[in-house]
């Protein structure tokens, strides 16, 4: 990739409505490149779907999506301004995630770890907080008014007291969701949101991630899934060595030659259940990566 800053800055000025844009972004970690020249646009209102073999490079993406890692070159925009190199900011701005292996405080009760992703929205005076003052106790109170909206939009209402390491495991990644939610974010991007899950659960997730979208946030889905994500989302991109190597309509993705290529070191079952969206394994889901 050889593009003066011209170029990049041309490609990624952001259509209207485009919140968050990576331009040709490339990460390469010593000899591997993870990532190569990738190139996408989350809209508002979207639900993206991201699909691909183990190591296509789908959570070096959303690595480079959150301000995790610095791409070797490319950029990454949000709102047509440079996403800030600091997960923490990335996160302020409105930028949420889920991880691939869950990440909660597995000593902490589901109502306080969402109340940790809370806390990056109150704005207290320090010394109010100091001597929880009215300001203080307004402001908790406020925090635990909407964590506790948030548990029941998510469902868990009944774990709200009930340990994060003791939930069952797909209420554990419902409660990840949570808990990114409450930051209050205009994207979300979820890594493998029903790996581990079974039939039932997986389809009330893609239920709730329908009810997240019309709350107005835009949403980006790793899954390996791919009849939950073709009968999910708006777009797909497919990652294959670090390339987007086709993106359309869940229809013409499915119907591409180079996606069922891209899946044939597969066994042939596997093939035709990962791109023709069969279930292979039963209802009992397997965990992933
Ligand atoms: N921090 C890192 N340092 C070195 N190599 C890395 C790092 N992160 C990812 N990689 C490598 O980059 C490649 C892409 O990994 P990544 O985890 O993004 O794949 P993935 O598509 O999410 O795979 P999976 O479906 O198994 O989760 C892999 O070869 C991986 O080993
Ligand atoms: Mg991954």
């Amino acid at each position: 990739m050889n593009e003066s800053a011209t170029t990049v800055t041309d490609a990624v000025a952001p259509q209207r409505g485009t919140l968050l844009a990576a331009s040709g972004v490339t990460m390469q970690f010593g000899g591997l490149t993870a990532l190569n020249d990738v190139s996408f646009g989350l809209r508002e209102g979207e639900i993206i779907g991201l699909i691909g073999p183990n190591g296509a490079g789908k959570t070096t993406l959303f690595n480079c999506l959150t301000g995790l890692y610095s791409p070797t070159s490319g950029a990454v925009t949000l709102n047509g301004s440079p996403l800030p190199q600091d997960p923490a900011r990335v996160t302020e701005q409105g930028v949420a995630r889920t991880f691939q292996n869950i990440r909660l405080f597995p000593s902490m009760t589901a109502e306080e770890n969402v109340l940790v992703g809370r806390h990056v929205r109150m704005k207290q005076n320090p010394l109010s907080s100091l001597l929880h003052g009215p300001g203080f106790r307004r402001s908790e109170a406020e925090a635990a008014e909407r964590t506790a909206k948030l548990l029941a939009f998510v469902g868990l209402t009944r774990f709200s007291d009930e340990l994060a390491r003791n939930l069952p495991y797909g209420d554990q990644r419902r409660l990840e969701i949570a808990r990114a939610l409450a930051t209050d974010p205009s994207v979300l991007l979820l890594d493998e949101p029903t790996a581990g899950m079974n039939a039932q659960e997986t389809e009330a997730t893609r239920q709730l991630i329908f009810a997240i979208r019309d709350l107005g946030i835009s949403v980006v889905v790793i899954e390996h899934d791919t009849k939950f994500i073709f009968t999910l989302c708006d777009r797909v991109l497919v990652l294959v060595q670090g390339q987007l190597l086709v993106e359309g309509t869940p229809d013409e993705v499915r119907g591409d030659p180079r996606v069922v290529e891209a899946y044939l070191g597969a066994p042939p079952e596997e093939v035709e259940a990962q791109v023709h969206g069969v279930d292979v394994h039963g209802s009992e889901g397997q965990e992933q990566g």
